[in-house]
């Protein structure tokens, strides 16, 4: 943990990149003048911007994890039934995992919110088990894409160890995201100054364009989505039970 403290950069207000935030949406006169930050930052949107803060933008990705354990779950019972399905769904849904939920999602909390935690001394030993299961989580996703071939599942030692790693990957971030949703995000905004709060909204979803593009998000949700039509999972309504 100590390490993992000492290595991350924190963005503290008043560093390069926070003051141009700060600059940039009006944060800082907001301060200054005495207006509240929502006020301003609402006043100060560009046309056709959303306004998301951190624990929304962070939830909304926790989504797209969502619709990802139910594809796994899906996929993890045909393997189980023995049926054909395209090994390709599993390996783009790994992919979208290991890029937007490990290489994007995780290392804003890794570097924005877990730090602010653990200088707080607020919610410390979950802030360590959440950056443990991080890494588990990248292990186990580099696993599930070494299997996802056609050759290696004619092996049914590696079909039943690739359910188990569907399995333990759904086991862990089930909880994982809902002790994020009721416990370490609320908490973000007790930790944190109202600046700081919606700076770090500003940080967030400067990041999603770089990585993503203009229209990340909606960008992946449309992938995942295509992967949940060729897996006959994609009508909503067809979750519904007939009571
Ligand atoms: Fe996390
Ligand atoms: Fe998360």
């Amino acid at each position: 943990m100590e390490t993992f403290i000492k290595n991350k950069q924190l963005p503290v207000e008043g560093s390069e990149n926070n003051r141009r935030t700060f600059l940039k949406k009006g944060v800082l006169l907001g301060t200054l003048t005495g207006v509240t930050g929502l006020g301003l930052v609402t006043a100060c949107k560009e046309e056709g911007e959303p306004e998301v803060s951190p624990p929304e933008d962070l939830m909304r990705e926790h989504g797209v994890l969502s619709r990802i354990l139910l594809i796994y779950d899906t996929c993890k019972l045909h393997l189980a039934n023995n049926e054909q399905f395209d090994m390709a769904i599993l390996k783009n849904s790994a992919e979208i995992i290991r890029t937007f939920i490990g290489d994007y999602h995780e290392k804003l909390e890794e570097d924005f919110l877990f730090p602010r935690f653990v200088n707080a001394n607020q919610l410390v030993p979950l802030v360590q088990t959440l950056y443990i299961q991080h890494s588990t989580g990248k292990k186990i996703t580099g696993q599930i894409l070494q299997l996802v071939t056609p050759v290696s599942l004619k092996n049914a030692e590696d079909t039943q160890k690739l359910i188990r790693l569907l399995h333990d990957f759904n086991r862990m971030y089930h909880p994982h995201k809902a002790w994020e949703d009721t416990i370490l995000f609320p908490a973000l905004r007790k930790i944190v100054s109202k600046n700081e709060y919606f700076a770090l909204g500003e940080e967030f979803e400067d990041r999603e364009h770089e990585f993503f593009g203009e229209n990340g998000f909606g960008t992946i949700v449309e992938k995942v989505a295509n992967i949940e039509k060729q897996l006959g999972i994609y009508e909503l309504s067809e979750f519904t039970p007939q009571l």
